[in-house]
C-alpha cells in the first residue's frame, strides 16, 4: 500500500482524494489544509486523519508520497519541502508562474534525483491516449495538423482570475502540454486574444478567449482554441490530421442517447459539466501511473521537465499577444 497525504483540500484535492481512495494499492493517510473546515470535511468524507500543517505530512515517516494540490503560489515551496523529507510527489499544474522560480527549485532539489510527477491529467484521458497510440501505429501517417479546442463552461470568479497568472499559464497550460504530448516539442508560437470587452478580464489584464498557433519540430501545425466561457458547456475536443486520415475526439455527454424531431436531428443531452466529470477517468489513470511508477522505481510518464516546457510555451504566447509577433522557442 502506498500511503499518500493530500496537501490542499480544495477543488482538485477533492478529486485526487477520491482517486486515492478508489485505488486498490493506495491509501489516503492524511489530508492537510490550513482551513480547518476544508481539512476536516475531506478527511471525514474518506474516514482519514487531517492536519492544518503540511509539516505533519513531511515528518510522518509512514507517509510515502504527497499530492500537492495547494494554490499555485505555494507549489515550489511545498515541492522543495516534500523532496527534502524524502517524499515522492505528484504536483499539480502549473509548477509555478515564473520560470526563474521553477529553475531555482529544480536547482535546489535535483541532486536528490526526486520523483516528481506533473498533474497533466489529460495525458491519461483514454481518448487522447488512443489518438497518440494510433498515430504511433501509423494509422493516419505523418501528422500535419493538430487542433485542440478547450472552452470552460463559465469564467472563474474575479478573485481567482487576478491570482491565476493569466489564461495561458492557468488554463491553456493543459493544451500546451497536450500539444507536446501528441506532436512533440515546438519551435514557434503565435497568439491572439481578446477580453471580449468584459471588465473582469480587462481589470485582471487577462483574456476571455484566445487562439494560439504553433509549429512543432516535426513540422506539424497546431491550433489551440480556448475560451473562458461557453454557452453549451465544457467543450473539449481534439483532432489529429495526417496524410492518411484523421483521428478525432469529440465531446462527452452523460449517455449516448440522441433524439430527432421536426426541428433537430442527432440531438444530444448537455455536455458533462466540468473537469471533474469530463476528466474523472483521466484523474484515476493519472493516480494509477503515480502508484505504478513508484512501485516499479521508474520515472513517471510526465515529469518536471514537461511542466517547465508547458510554461515556456505559455510565456511565448503571452509575448506574442503583447508584441503581435511570432515567438521562437526551444
Ligand atoms: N489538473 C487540473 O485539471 C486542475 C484543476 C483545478 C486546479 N488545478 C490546480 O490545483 C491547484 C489548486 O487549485 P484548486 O482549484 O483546487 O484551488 P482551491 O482554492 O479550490 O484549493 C486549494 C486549497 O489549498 C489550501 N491551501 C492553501 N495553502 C495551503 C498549504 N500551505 N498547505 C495545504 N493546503 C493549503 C487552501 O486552503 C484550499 O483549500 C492550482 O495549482 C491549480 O492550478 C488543477
Amino acid at each position: 500500500m502506498l500511503r499518500i497525504a493530500m496537501l490542499g483540500a480544495g477543488r482538485v484535492g477533492q478529486v485526487h482524494a477520491r482517486s486515492v481512495v478508489a485505488h486498490p494499492e493506495a491509501e489516503l493517510a492524511l489530508v492537510v489544509d490550513p482551513i480547518e473546515a476544508a481539512a476536516t470535511s475531506l478527511a471525514a468524507t474518506h474516514g482519514t486523519r487531517w492536519s492544518l500543517d503540511p509539516q505533519d505530512a513531511f515528518e510522518d515517516a509512514s507517509i510515502d508520497a504527497v499530492i500537492i494540490g495547494t494554490p499555485t503560489n505555494t507549489h515550489t515551496e511545498m515541492l522543495a519541502r516534500a523532496v527534502d523529507a524524502g517524499k515522492k510527489v505528484l504536483l499539480e499544474k502549473p509548477i509555478d508562474l515564473d520560470l526563474a522560480r521553477i529553475d531555482d527549485v529544480w536547482a535546489r532539489i535535483q541532486a536528490k534525483a526526486p520523483f516528481v510527477m506533473l498533474g497533466f491529467n489529460r495525458r491519461f484521458d483514454p481518448s487522447f491516449r488512443e489518438v497518440k497510440e494510433r498515430v504511433q501505429q501509423g494509422e493516419i501517417g505523418m501528422v500535419r495538423a493538430l487542433r485542440i479546442t478547450s472552452r470552460d463552461p463559465q469564467p472563474p470568479p474575479a478573485a481567482y482570475l487576478s491570482a491565476s497568472g493569466g489564461m495561458f499559464k492557468d488554463m491553456t497550460i493543459h493544451d500546451f502540454d497536450m500539444a507536446r504530448f501528441q506532436v512533440g516539442d515546438m519551435v514557434e508560437v503565435s497568439a491572439v486574444a481578446s477580453d471580449n470587452g468584459l471588465d473582469a478580464f480587462r481589470e485582471a489584464n487577462d483574456h476571455a478567449q484566445a487562439i494560439i498557433t504553433m509549429r512543432a519540430v516535426s513540422g506539424a501545425l497546431v491550433t489551440i482554441v480556448d475560451s473562458r466561457s461557453c454557452a453549451y458547456g465544457y467543450d473539449q475536443r481534439l483532432e489529429a490530421f495526417g496524410d492518411l486520415g484523421s483521428l478525432e475526439v469529440g465531446n462527452w455527454t452523460a449517455t449516448s442517447v440522441r433524439s430527432a424531431s421536426a426541428t433537430r436531428t442527432e440531438a444530444a443531452g448537455p455536455l458533462l459539466n466540468f473537469f471533474l466529470e469530463r476528466y474523472l477517468p483521466a484523474f484515476q489513470n493519472e493516480l494509477d501511473e503515480f502508484v505504478q511508477a513508484i512501485k516499479a522505481d521508474r520515472a513517471p510518464a510526465v515529469g518536471f521537465a514537461d511542466g517547465r516546457a508547458a510554461l515556456v510555451l505559455a510565456e511565448a504566447a503571452n509575448e506574442s499577444v503583447a508584441t503581435g509577433r511570432v515567438v521562437k522557442v526551444g
